[in-house]
């Protein structure tokens, strides 16, 4: 090359340097100012108060044992979100906002961590527990555990819960035999929950809790842990502990606490040292009984054995060693004693300075229990007893604040903009990898933005009742379940489910048309117990038969559903404040009310009126078929007995003579069109109207109520016709009931209104039912218990028909028992064939298919196992948003294989001869009666299923041992899905009818 060129080229490189450099800086200085620009203020920005030192920060106002002023101050002075000090100057966040601490426990959960030095210090004197590891560890040690603590462990873990709790009651009681005196409850507390843990979490026992023992060296370092963890030296130890390990050096951390001169060094390090040998030696005993098939302390029940056994059945990727087990006792025992005696303990002091409280407590278990010890689901949903739990725990959270440590730089969104200590808003604050946030988690318990202005308040009545809206909107991450919104939205869409094929309609039609048994059967079959349908207009609706979700939505969780809300407007509309169509309070006190009218005791002294109406019905058929075997609408028939059943036994009227071609009355012509009418889809299009126009808060529901009167629809205008004539008649017979009562001529009617006006006369003024819920409470009657009973007898003799010899058998039994007469209500009830046949058409072929709630607020759904969604994971719950609309399959509950076994699917009135499978017994079904769903369950449960199985018996045996019943030739019966069952002559006709050739049964001379 040319020296001339060598020197252009050696200057343009440089050139070339030089401009390669300006642009790193410009894009160096250009990006600088915007990484700042985009990058959230720090912590520092936040208000907060000054320390007294550098040194110490707030650590003396945060820990000591009268901090609650200092918490008070800080968010009365600085609200959600405040800077504190802690030692050597550094800033930490404090924060009770529920959007930081969303984003803190879930959203960004993977940004932070336990404190480091707490981790490291308890892994050095627990070992490498839950409490202690981190990371992909605690993950894989929460998996194994995760079963351990599932509600079906913990149900059988009861006995043990019991057997400790007796013996406490055994051990204060014998401190009270002189008479009342002071007892230290904390002490007794604390043995407790030690031995509550001891037994049911490594199955061993400690303390026999009996007054004078002395405590076991076990239970006495578990008990001189916490306080000397905790004490000054204890904390100078943990962070010279974690110092030592961060620069590589951990085996001196043990030389030194080994040599240590201070005296709670020393405890602390004799006391683990008991921990660790105990555990250890446990863990041997139990993985050798393991070995040799012994279950050992409570039949091998306690979460040790449990862990023990799934860690060797685990992958061993996922198997925990043995060091970690040793550390899951220690750790067990360290979180579960002194957070539960304490929280006992809150709840005694609560309860004693709250009488009234107490006394009602007493009074809801005293009821439900009857002296016995509650099996699980029942102790678990009693709701006064809940409702004190969470009030405590929420008031008082025994563990008040809560610390995390970013292990990334991240930024923390706020619910609402903090002023800064510069007057900027700050709607986001960024937090540096190492910093340290505090939660606040009685602050975030007691947010009057969230719970309202009484929410300092000790309150559990706030339980019974809707929750605020606000907080069922806000995302609290906690225990009680707020998982984030939009993250549970996901959750649910996950769920598998058939494709839908219409935006406007969803799976509704599938579902509620003719042929829904046959839908249903196929998501059963391809798609399992819990399943995602589309409702009309894209929503989501969760279909289910898994028993633990069924007995979430009915009865553990049944204050969080209700029924749909329309479905509910458009039946007080039209039918008036009747059981169907009230919900809340008013709901109650009228349940209260008639629960009691309908007790078996009046049940049982309407016999004498079932056997009268029964007696006519054979009359009036003896007489058609006295010459020739006669097909007859059996259906036809059946209804107007039951219609003369809930006339008679009910209303203590007669609606229908039950004699061949008689006149029917309007009224009883209004009644067999309303339900049609009422679930056409133009009417549930105006219910919904109805329901909608009433929540706007608009005032529009008056102007729907007038579209409705004037709607140009035949449906509707007959609707309001049917329902105008229904009112009418109720009316009457109610105010002609009440003249009688007055003029003391309803002294001997046994009927269900005469109780009832009766029980209502005597109820106390806030308990009594004004005179327009009285009138409901016949329409809702008629309508709920006619078609029903008369479906369900069609059904029986239906079913007896293609089974000839159940019928025979049947008719042996009752003429065996009944010689031709009238058998007694005990006797006719406990006939052992007769109510099998009953069980077991009324399991197979439930009247009505599906039962549906709606979420009235955010809630989770837990199942019993897993369901595997449909992006691979398991699902062992999911969110329900507010408004959701569940499904739930009576059909599918009563013929699950799981509980009932292989044969679920056939009619075997013999399964209820012998006992039940073990599964369906222990499956806490939550129908009233005999496991089955039929009845639906929990607060509205069908309230009339004693009376309508009786009058089913009764009718059965009279029909049976004096007619014997074939199928039609020429009239195929068809059974139609809709709300309520019903059959018609072949799948094409939608004429409900039934035809059976009826011949009259000679009794034998
Ligand atoms: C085989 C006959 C019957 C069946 C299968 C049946 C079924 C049901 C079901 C599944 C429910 C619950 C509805 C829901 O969860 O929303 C219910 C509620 C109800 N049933 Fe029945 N029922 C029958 C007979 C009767 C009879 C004879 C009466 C009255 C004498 C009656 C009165 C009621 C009432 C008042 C309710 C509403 C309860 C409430 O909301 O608290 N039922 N029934």
């Amino acid at each position: 090359m040319e020296p001339e060129h060598r020197l252009l080229s050696g200057t343009l490189q440089v050139a070339m340097l030089v401009l390669v450099l300006c642009a790193v800086l410009l894009v160096w200085v250009l990006w600088r100012p915007r990484k700042r620009s985009i990058r959230a203020p720090g912590i520092e920005k936040i208000p907060g108060p000054s320390a007294k030192t550098w040194l110490a920060g707030h650590i003396k106002e945060l820990s000591s044992r009268d901090a609650t002023p200092f918490y008070r101050s800080l968010e009365n002075v600085y609200g959600a979100v405040a800077r504190v000090k802690g030692p050597f100057g550094m800033n930490w966040l404090y924060t009770y906002d529920p959007v930081a601490v969303y984003s803190i426990f879930v959203k960004n959960q993977a940004c932070y961590d336990e404190l480091e030095w707490f981790a490291k210090s308890a892994n050095f004197f627990l070992g490498p527990g839950l409490l202690s590891v981190t990371g992909d560890q605690h993950k894989k040690q929460r998996r194994m555990l995760h079963p351990v603590f599932s509600t079906k462990h913990m149900r059988e873990l009861l006995p043990i819960f019991y057997e400790v709790s007796h013996k406490l009651i055994t051990g204060i009681s014998s401190k009270l035999q002189d008479g009342p005196d002071d007892v230290d409850v904390l002490n007794w507390l604390g043995r407790t929950a030690l031995e509550l843990i001891a037994q049911a979490g490594i199955g061993h026992s400690f303390d026999p809790l009996v007054e004078e023992t002395s405590t076991h060296p076990f239970a006495a370092a578990v008990k001189s842990y916490i306080p000397l963890y905790f004490s000054t030296p204890g904390m100078v130890y943990h962070q010279m502990i974690t110092f030592l390990d961060k620069i590589g050096v951990p085996s001196v951390s043990r030389w030194i606490v080994e040599y240590s001169p201070s005296k709670t060094i020393q405890d602390l390090r004799n006391v683990t040292r008991v921990l660790h040998d105990t555990s250890a030696d446990i863990i041997r005993r139990k993985k050798a009984a393991l070995e040799n098939g012994e279950l050992g302390h409570g039949d091998g029940k306690d979460i040790m054995s449990v862990l023990l056994k799934a860690n060797s059945a685990a992958e061993s990727r996922d198997r925990l060693g043995d060091d970690e087990l040793v550390a899951q006792i220690s750790t067990l025992l360290f979180a579960a004693t002194d957070t539960t005696s304490n929280a006992l303990a809150r709840t005694l002091h609560v309860l004693s300075q709250r009488p009234d409280v107490q006394k009602k407590l007493r009074e809801e278990i005293l009821d439900a229990s009857d002296g016995n010890d509650l099996p699980y689901d029942v102790l678990d949903a009693l709701p006064y007893l809940d409702a004190v739990c969470k009030e405590v725990l929420r008031v008082y959270s025994p563990s008040p604040v809560n610390y995390r440590q970013a292990i990334q730089d991240t930024t923390l969104p706020f619910s609402s903009s903090v002023k800064g200590t510069d007057g900027s808003l700050i709607e986001s604050v960024f937090v540096p990898k190492g910093s340290i946030v505090m939660m606040s988690l009685s602050a975030c318990n007691c947010n009057k933005a969230l719970w309202g202005e009484d929410a300092n308040e000790w309150k559990p009545e706030r339980w019974l009742s809707p929750l605020p809206r606000t907080l069922e909107e806000a995302s609290i991450p906690g225990p009680f379940a707020h998982l984030g919104y939009k993250f549970a939205l996901l959750e649910m869409n996950k769920l598998p489910g058939p494709p839908s094929k219409s935006w406007l309609s969803g799976h509704a039609q599938g579902l509620t048309s003719r042929e829904g048994d046959v839908f249903q059967r196929m998501i059963e079959t391809v798609y399992g117990p819990v399943v995602k349908l589309k409702a009309p207009f894209g929503a989501n609706w969760v279909y289910t038969y898994d028993p633990v979700a069924v007995y979430n939505i009915l009865t553990k969780d049944g204050s969080s559903y209700d029924r749909i809300g329309w479905f509910v407007e458009g039946f007080n509309y039209f039918l008036g404040p009747g059981m169907a169509s009230v919900s809340g309070d008013t709901h109650k006190k009228q349940r209260k009310m008639l629960n009691g009218v309908f007790s078996t005791k009046h049940i049982k002294n309407l016999t004498p009126t079932f056997y009268e109406v029964s007696h006519r019905l054979v009359s009036a058929l003896s007489q058609i078929v006295e010459d020739e075997p006669k097909e007859l609408n059996l259906l036809e028939w059946m209804g107007r007995t039951s219609l003369e059943f809930i006339g008679q036994a009910g209303l203590g009227i007669s609606l229908d003579p039950l004699v061949e071609n008689a006149e029917k009355e309007a009224f009883v012509g209004a009644l067999k069109n309303y339900s049609p009418l009422f679930f056409q889809p133009e009417s549930m299009l105006y219910h919904q109207g109805l329901a909608w126009s009433r929540k706007t808060g608009l005032g529009l529901g008056p102007i729907w109520e007038w579209v409705i009167e004037h709607s140009p629809q035949q449906t509707m205008r007959e609707l309001r016709s049917i329902a105008k004539t229904l009112h009418d008649k109720s009316t009457e017979i109610v105010m002609s009931k009440k003249a009688a009562l007055e003029s003391g001529d309803l002294q001997g009617g046994n009927d269900i209104m005469t109780i009832l006006l009766h029980a209502n006369n005597e109820a106390s003024s806030q308990d009594k039912l004004p005179d327009n819920q009285l009138v409901a409470q016949i329409s809702t009657l008629l309508f709920a218990a006619t078609d029903s009973t008369s479906n369900a007898l069609a059904k029986i003799l239906h079913v007896l028909c293609e089974r000839p010899d159940a019928q025979q058998r049947l008719r042996d039994e009752i003429l065996a028992a009944s010689d031709g007469n009238d058998l007694p209500y005990d006797v006719i009830d406990t006939l052992p064939y007769l109510d099998a046949i009953c069980k077991e058409t009324l399991r197979l072929y439930p009247l009505t298919p599906i039962g549906h709630r709606q979420a009235y607020r955010d809630t989770t759904l837990p199942f019993s196992k897993p369901v595997r969604g449909t992006d691979g994971t398991l699902l062992e719950s999911v969110f329900i948003p507010r408004d959701t609309i569940v499904v739930y399959s009576i059909s599918a509950c009563n013929r699950n294989k799981e509980l009932w076994g292989d044969d679920a699917d056939e009619w075997k009135p013999e399964r209820w001869l012998a006992p039940l499978p073990r599964a369906i017994e222990q499956a806490s079904v939550p129908g009233p009666w005999a496991h089955l769903m039929t009845f639906s369950g929990g607060p509205h449960a069908c309230i009339g299923y004693k009376f309508t199985l009786v009058e089913m018996k009764i009718v059965l045996s009279l029909l049976v041992s004096n007619f014997t019943f074939e199928l039609s030739k020429d009239k195929p019966i068809h059974w139609n899905n809709s709300g309520l069952i019903f059959p018609t002559v072949g799948p094409e006709s939608s004429v409900p009818e039934m035809w059976l050739k009826v011949t009259k049964y000679r009794h034998a001379a």
